[in-house]
C-alpha cells in the first residue's frame, strides 16, 4: 500500500566493512578464515532504506563526507527512492565507516568511525525545517549528536509530528529530558532498554520493569525488541508480547533498523501499534536470513502475504 504520508529519518550513514568469521576474535587474537563484504550501512540510512524498500515516502537528514563513500551513498539512496535533499556533504570530515565482525551464529560486533555523522548540527535541522514540519513521522537514533536529535524532536513536536526514537547504540549517559519529553514512541533493544532504565532485563518481568522506568521518564509508548523472542509493546501501562517470525539467522546486523523502518511505514499506512510491530517483526525476520545491512532489508513483495 503506497501512501503520501511522510517519514523523515534523521541519522547516520556509514560504509560497512564486514568480515564473516568463524568466531569473534578475543582481544589480541587474530582469527583466520573470514569472508569480506562491503555494503551500505549506518543506523539512520538503514532505517531510511528499509522504509523506502517497503513502500514508505522517505526523506533522510544526514551528513556524509566529500569522498567516494559519500558519493556512493548518495547515489544508492536516490536509486532506492529516498529523498536526499537534506543529506549534506561535509568538507571537513570523512564519511562514516563501520568495522563489523559477524560470527557463525550471525551475531555481530561493531565499531564505528563517525566522521561526518558527528557533524550533523542544529543548523542542518533548521535547513530541513520544512521537511520536518511536513512529516507525519520522524525517526532518529543516537549515532549523531544527541543535542541535534533533541533539537529535531522539539521542532517535530511543535508541528504535531509523531516522534519515534530508536536509542541505538545504547547511550552511555542519561538521555536529556529535553529529548525524552518530545518522544512519542521509543524502540530500544534489551541492552538499550537496560541502559536507559537502569533495570537489568533477565526475563519478561524484567522487561516490564524496565518499561515502567522508561514510562516514568515521560515516554508513553515503549517497544522493546528482543530478537528471536519478539517484541514487548507497552502503551500507557498496557503491555503485550508480540512473537517474532521464526527463522535461522545468518547475520543479525541491521535487524533492529529494519524493524524500525518497517514500523514507521506501517504507522504512515494507518496500522495500529500492534500491527505495526508485527510488520516490523516480519521485515526484520527476512533481513536476518541475509548478509549485510541495507542489502539485507526486504522489498515489500517479500513481506506481504
Ligand atoms: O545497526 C547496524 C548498523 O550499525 C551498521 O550498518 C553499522 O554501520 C552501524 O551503524
Amino acid at each position: 500500500m503506497k501512501t503520501d504520508r511522510k517519514i523523515v529519518v534523521i541519522g547516520s550513514s556509514n560504509t560497512d566493512m564486514v568480515i564473516r568469521c568463524p568466531r569473534m576474535p578475543e582481544p589480541g587474537e587474530t582469527v583466520l578464515g573470514g569472508e569480506f563484504i562491503m555494503n551500505h550501512g549506518g543506523k539512520g540510512a538503514n532505517q531510511a532504506v528499509a522504509a523506502a524498500k517497503l513502500g514508505g515516502n522517505v526523506s533522510f537528514i544526514a551528513k556524509v563526507g566529500n569522498d567516494i563513500f559519500g558519493r556512493q551513498t548518495l547515489e544508492m539512496l536516490k536509486e532506492i527512492g529516498v529523498d536526499t535533499t537534506h543529506v549534506g556533504v561535509s568538507h571537513d570530515f570523512p564519511s562514516g565507516v563501520a568495522l563489523i565482525n559477524v560470527d557463525a551464529q550471525g551475531e555481530n560486533s561493531i565499531s564505528v568511525a563517525s566522521g561526518a555523522n558527528a557533524a550533523l548540527s542544529e543548523n542542518d535541522i533548521d535547513n530541513a525545517a520544512e521537511a520536518i514540519a511536513g512529516a507525519d513521522v520522524i525517526i532518529a537514533q543516537l549515532e549523531c549528536p544527541v543535542d541535534t536529535i533533541a533539537y529535531a524532536a522539539e521542532m517535530a513536536k511543535r508541528h504535531g509530528v509523531t516522534v519515534v526514537l530508536n536509542p541505538a547504540p545504547a547511550p552511555r549517559e542519561h538521555l536529556p529530558e529535553r529529548l525524552l519529553r518530545n518522544v512519542d514512541i521509543i524502540i530500544p533493544n534489551k541492552t538499550e532498554a537496560e541502559a536507559i532504565s537502569g533495570v537489568a532485563i533477565r526475563d519478561m518481568a524484567g522487561a516490564c520493569d524496565a518499561i515502567t522506568a522508561i514510562t516514568a521518564l515521560g515516554v508513553s509508548t515503549t517497544i522493546i525488541t528482543l530478537g528471536s523472542k519478539g517484541a514487548l509493546l507497552c502503551e500507557n501501562g498496557d503491555c503485550i508480547e508480540i512473537p517474532s517470525v521464526k527463522v535461522t539467522p545468518v547475520d543479525t546486523t541491521a535487524a533492529g533498523d529494519t524493524f524500525c523502518g518497517a514500523f514507521c511505514v506501517a504507522l504512515t499506512e494507518g496500522k495500529g501499534l500492534a500491527d505495526a510491530v508485527r510488520f516490523g517483526n516480519k521485515a526484520a525476520a527476512v533481513s536476518v536470513t541475509r548478509c549485510g545491512a541495507q542489502q539485507s532489508t526486504p522489498f515489500r513483495y517479500e513481506v506481504d502475504e
